[in-house]
């Protein structure tokens, strides 16, 4: 089959990185929610995180001058509020009372955990060389918090343009013995906050 050129703007929707966080800050009396998809693994033990935080962000001042953050494992349950948290400024609004999510106190760090969240990792800014040229965080978790009440939680992965993927079936056996009914992900549009339904 002829292969066809694809646009560099939208090369990023491609290698979409990992399913979607919501990294938490604390900075002069102000908790504050992001949305974030653009993190990669680095390291095992201790697990190091690199992420990419725009200068533009309220998130980013935060984590510049305090070095903490959280990062906050929704499950598709909390896919409004991901979008609408991805789309408001914590500089504006109190994100914890708009989108009605629950703080928890935090073991190490100031930030505080999302209740509602089926993992919680707690981390520190490990490395900061590529944040000037690249907003490029490198972030160690140095205490992890897992909901063992979530079984099998369904990730929110962001494909751009309001588009994700949701994945989490663990259907390994399936798979090992190659039957190729058992669909692992399905896919489904949020605009402005409203869920649009499977988009395929
Ligand atoms: C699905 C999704 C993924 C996003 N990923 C990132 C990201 O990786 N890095 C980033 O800087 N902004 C990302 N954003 C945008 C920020 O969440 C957005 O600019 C937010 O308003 C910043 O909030 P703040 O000003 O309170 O920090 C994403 C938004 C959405 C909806």
């Amino acid at each position: 089959m002829a292969k066809k050129t694809y646009p560099l703007s939208k090369v990023y929707r491609l290698l979409e990185p990992g399913l979607v966080v919501l990294v938490t800050t604390a900075h002069k009396d102000k908790v504050n929610i992001m949305t974030q998809s653009w993190h990669t693994m680095m390291e095992f033990e201790p697990p190091l995180v690199g992420c990419v935080i725009s200068g533009r962000n309220h998130s980013f001042n935060a984590l510049v001058a305090t070095r903490e953050c959280v990062l906050n494992i929704p499950s598709v349950e909390l896919a409004k509020q991901v979008v609408g948290i991805g789309n408001c400024s914590g500089k504006k609004v109190d994100k914890f009372k708009k989108f009605k999510l629950t703080p928890l106190p935090a073991s190490q760090v100031e930030p505080p955990l999302i209740a509602e969240c089926y993992a919680n990792l707690e981390c520190k800014v490990a490395d900061t060389w590529m944040v000037n040229k690249y907003n490029f965080f490198v972030l160690e978790v140095i205490k992890a918090w897992i909901d063992p009440a979530m079984k099998n939680p369904r990730t929110l992965h962001h494909q751009g343009k309001g588009v994700f993927m949701v994945g989490g079936r663990h259907d390994q056996a399936a798979f090992q013995n190659g039957m190729s009914d058992v669909a692992p992900h399905d896919f489904y549009r949020f605009y402005n906050n409203h869920a649009l339904g499977n988009s395929e």
